[in-house]
Order: C-alpha cells, then sequence, then structure tokens
C-alpha cells in the first residue's frame, strides 16, 4: 500500500502574490542594474538612435516600485498574515524554533537523516528571509536617494545610513550580489527539499499547500 498524505493550507494568496512580485521585480532590478553599472551595448547610439541606457532605468524604476510594493506587503504579512506568515513564526526567537534552527542545519550539512515538518518555514529559511526583507530595506533607501537626490527626506535618510551618494550606489551595487547568491541558494534548497521531503515545497509556492505524511504534522 502507498503511503497516506495530508495536504494542508499554509499561503494566502497575498503572501504568494508578493513573493511573485518580488521573485520578478529582482530578475528585472538585476537584469537592469547591471546595465546601468556597466552598459554593454554601443552607447554611442543613445540619444540619436535609440535610448538604451533611459529605456533600461525606465524599467528598473518601475520594477524598483513593484519591489517596494512588494516589501510592504510582506510587512505587512508579518504582523497581519496567517499563523505561518506571522514573523514569530519563523524568526529564532523561542526556545522550539531555535531547537528548529540547529535541527535543520544539522540536517542540510547530512549531519542528521530526518527533520520534523512544519507547515510554514523552517527556522532557518525563516532568519534568511528575514535578513533579506532587512537588506531589501537599504536596497530601497539607496535607489530612492539616488532617485530622487534633492528630495530632504531622502537626503535625510540616505546621509544618516550611506553618508554620501557614492557610498550608497556602492552599497546598492553590492547588495545586488547578496540578491544574486540568495536566488541561487534559494533554488537549490527548494530543489534538494522537493527530491527529499514529501511536501511538494515548489508547488506550494503556486498553490499555497504542502503534503506532509498523515500525522506528521505536530
Ligand atoms: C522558480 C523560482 C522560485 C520558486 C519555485 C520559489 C519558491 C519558493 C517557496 C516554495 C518558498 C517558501 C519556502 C519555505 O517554506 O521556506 C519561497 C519563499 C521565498 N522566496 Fe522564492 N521561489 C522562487 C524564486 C525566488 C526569487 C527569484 C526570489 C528573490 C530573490 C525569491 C524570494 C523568496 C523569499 C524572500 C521567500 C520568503 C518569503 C517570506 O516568508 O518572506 N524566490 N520561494
Ligand atoms: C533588489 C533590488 C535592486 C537591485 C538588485 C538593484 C540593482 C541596481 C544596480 C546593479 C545598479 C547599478 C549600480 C551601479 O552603477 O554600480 C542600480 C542603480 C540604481 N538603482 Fe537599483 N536595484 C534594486 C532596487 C532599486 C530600487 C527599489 C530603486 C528605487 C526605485 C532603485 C533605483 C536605482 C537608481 C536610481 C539607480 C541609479 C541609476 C543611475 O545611476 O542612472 N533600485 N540598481
Amino acid at each position: 500500500m502507498g503511503a497516506v498524505y495530508e495536504k494542508r493550507f499554509a499561503w494566502g494568496v497575498l503572501f504568494r502574490l508578493f513573493h511573485w512580485a518580488f521573485a520578478l521585480a529582482i530578475v528585472f532590478l538585476v537584469t537592469t542594474g547591471f546595465y546601468i553599472h556597466f552598459p554593454w551595448s554601443n552607447s554611442v547610439i543613445e540619444g540619436s538612435r535609440s535610448f538604451p541606457v533611459a529605456e533600461m532605468r525606465y524599467i528598473h524604476f518601475v520594477a524598483g516600485f513593484v519591489f517596494i510594493a512588494a516589501v510592504l506587503t510582506r510587512l505587512y504579512l508579518w504582523f497581519f498574515g496567517n499563523r505561518q506568515e506571522k514573523i514569530w513564526d519563523c524568526a529564532p526567537i523561542t526556545p522550539s524554533n531555535i531547537k528548529d534552527f540547529f535541527s535543520t542545519l544539522a540536517y542540510y550539512l547530512y549531519l542528521k537523516s530526518e527533520n520534523e515538518p512544519r507547515l510554514g518555514h523552517h527556522t532557518l529559511a525563516g532568519a534568511v528571509y528575514i535578513v533579506t526583507i532587512g537588506l531589501a530595506f537599504f536596497q530601497i533607501v539607496s535607489g530612492l536617494w539616488m532617485l530622487y537626490p534633492e528630495s530632504v527626506f531622502w537626503q535625510k535618510w540616505g546621509v544618516a545610513i550611506f553618508a554620501t551618494q557614492a557610498q550608497a550606489r556602492l552599497i546598492h551595487y553590492l547588495l545586488t550580489w547578496y540578491f544574486i547568491i540568495f536566488t541561487c541558494i534559494h533554488l537549490y534548497i527548494l530543489i534538494w527539499n522537493d527530491i527529499m521531503e514529501p511536501e511538494g515545497l515548489i508547488s506550494s509556492i503556486f498553490t499555497g499547500r504542502k503534503f506532509f505524511h498523515k500525522g506528521a504534522l505536530k
């Protein structure tokens, strides 16, 4: 007889919309951002036959505002989302979450052969996601300061955090690499999990539902 599974609801529709807005925005931001950093096409045509740099910047800013909306949505869900979506469900702040953090780490390092399933994020993933949203904040402030250099509001924030525009731009560029590395590790772990566990983790970000061996979820 085959194994018996139960299907459980984990992620609401707003959470899933946030995820895909965030992920897609980042794909556009990284690509156009690298073009702004180093316009690799022949920029001699700029302003004569076409405006590649201006167009890339425009796409960057549109994606930038999608990114900002996604981050604000996630902040809202941290406090007003369902149980799994709330920040304290996945932050390593309670004894059981701290235990899950180290247990998941040991599992990923092949030091343990099994890990207790969770309906929401494992705490290790949750902690990384919280750091990611935290770094998104710096990306947003540096981006808005570069976009509106004359705004007194963004000047105040920009100077307080980055001191100079040149430093804001450098940090904006360096953080781009964080998002690229995050994406690579994210995809690796998702596929690894999909192979090792019965959850159907990848489809859960489309359907909001995960699978568990009957009775395995505490
Ligand atoms: C085909 C591509 C992708 C798939 C299938 C996918 C799938 C998933 C899944 C299943 C989760 C929940 C995992 C868990 O429970 O721990 C998740 C979370 C997350 N993903 Fe992705 N992802 C993709 C691409 C991306 C990209 C490109 C980014 C942005 C760099 C991204 C950012 C995030 C973030 C920030 C979270 C955590 C959400 C939160 O709770 O705040 N994902 N993703
Ligand atoms: C994950 C999110 C983001 C990534 C990966 C990203 C990436 C980049 C990169 C690589 C550059 C080029 C920096 C350089 O010249 O060295 C850049 C420039 C810039 N970004 Fe972003 N960015 C992001 C979010 C944002 C946001 C939210 C905004 C604000 C709406 C923004 C506004 C800008 C501006 C104004 C510039 C300078 C454009 C110029 O010099 O012509 N970025 N970005």
